[in-house]
């Protein structure tokens, strides 16, 4: 499968803050395949949010509210991994989302979601209902699934780095940068 072939710029956001995450791996490895002047950026700035208040919305929206909505904006389609927590979306990632909700940055994003564990489907669903709610455009087509729960980092790596799993990655990275690219036109 060759590398799929755009100048997109993709922004990732990672549902979990931990050092050693693996959905942050998940998204790492998913940039690496990218390749050809698509570019894939995981978010840094999850962590930093202040926690969402209707009241700081508008002329009152902190910096670093401001700065994520930015490459929001920017972003021709976000990446999205997340654990799953107490059977929810993790916190800082729902807090994100939920600063984004009365902002024009994200509706119609394309939106390619991934999943780093065999569980966790409550979180998942309850996602994807957050982000058909927020009216992004989800790729179904896009979806990426594979297992590193409970898995050391080197294993990780092994199982990442599988040719056939680079394969199926990269197979499932072209289906979203195709379904971005069409957007890109049909809105010109
Ligand atoms: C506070 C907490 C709650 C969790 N709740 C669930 C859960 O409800 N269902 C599940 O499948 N895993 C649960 N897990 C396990 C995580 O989803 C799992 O460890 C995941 O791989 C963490 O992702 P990360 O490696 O990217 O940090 C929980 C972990 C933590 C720390």
């Amino acid at each position: 499968m060759p590398h799929p072939a755009s100048g997109l710029f993709l922004y990732a956001l990672c549902g979990s803050l931990r050092k050693n995450s693996s959905n942050h791996a998940l998204l790492e490895a998913i940039g690496a395949e990218a390749g050809n002047g698509t570019s894939v950026e995981i978010c840094t700035l999850i962590g930093d949010l202040p926690i969402f208040d209707p009241d700081r919305e508008g002329d009152a929206t902190p910096a670093a509210v401001l700065e994520f909505a930015e490459k929001i904006r920017r972003a021709d389609g976000l990446i999205i991994s997340a654990p799953e927590y107490a059977h929810g979306i993790p916190g800082g990632l729902k807090n994100a989302l939920d600063w984004l909700v009365s902002r024009d940055e994200i509706p119609h994003k394309p939106v390619m979601l991934v999943h780093a564990s065999h569980r966790g489907d409550h979180a998942l669903e309850a996602l994807t209902e957050v982000l058909k709610t927020i009216s992004v455009t989800l790729v179904d087509a896009a979806f990426f699934r594979i297992n590193l729960l409970g898995k050391t980092p080197e294993q990780r790596r092994e199982i990442l780095a599988d040719p056939e799993t680079r394969d199926r990655m990269r197979t499932h990275l072209q289906a979203f940068v195709t379904a971005t690219e069409l957007r890109g036109k049909l809105e010109v």
